[in-house]
């Protein structure tokens, strides 16, 4: 009796099950993850110009300032999320939630450093979030999704 004899339609050369295509990581978070970066850093360096101009006597700079900030708060909570959607659907590294979380908590110290006016403190966290934004965009612009 052949081998085969309970399945008599099956042959011992029968094409093996086909797994189905691996499914490639998606793109789009990269590309949003970049946009929002780049949206971020040209905020934060709107914040610079705006002090200097607060600083050298344009008073309604700083209402412009404040409300620039408050929205660069709204804005960075973005980023986090954007860096979720990068590791799923985009197979991307875990690092980027971590740096978005980080990025978005000192913005948010940075505003209550500026309302209660520690301009000694608040000076040096906005050229660290400067550097941090500029960091992340250079990343997010060299990073490529795998293929
Ligand atoms: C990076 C993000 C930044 C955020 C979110 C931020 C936010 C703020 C906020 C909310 C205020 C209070 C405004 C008010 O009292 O109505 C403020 C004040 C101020 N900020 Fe910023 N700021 C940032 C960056 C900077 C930078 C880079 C500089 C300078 C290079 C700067 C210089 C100042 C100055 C001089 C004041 C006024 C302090 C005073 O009235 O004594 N800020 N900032």
């Amino acid at each position: 009796m052949p081998d085969n004899a309970p399945f008599p339609h099956v042959t011992a050369d029968a094409a093996p099950a086909m797994a189905p295509p691996a499914r490639r990581p998606a793109h789009w978070p990269i590309v949003l993850l970049r946009a929002l970066a780049v949206l971020v850093l040209l905020q934060v360096f709107l914040q610079a110009v705006l002090a200097g101009g607060f600083i050298t006597g344009k008073v309604t700079f700083l209402g412009l300032h404040s409300a620039n900030g408050v929205f660069l708060v709204l804005s960075s909570m973005a980023l986090p999320v954007a860096a979720v959607l990068l590791v799923r659907p985009g197979r991307g590294p875990w690092w980027p939630i971590v740096f978005g979380v980080v990025l978005w908590l000192l913005i948010g110290v940075q505003v209550g450093i500026g309302f209660a006016r520690l301009v000694g403190l608040h000076i040096p966290i906005g050229m660290a979030i400067m550097a941090l934004s500029a960091g992340l965009t250079w990343w997010a612009f060299a990073y490529r999704t795998k293929r």
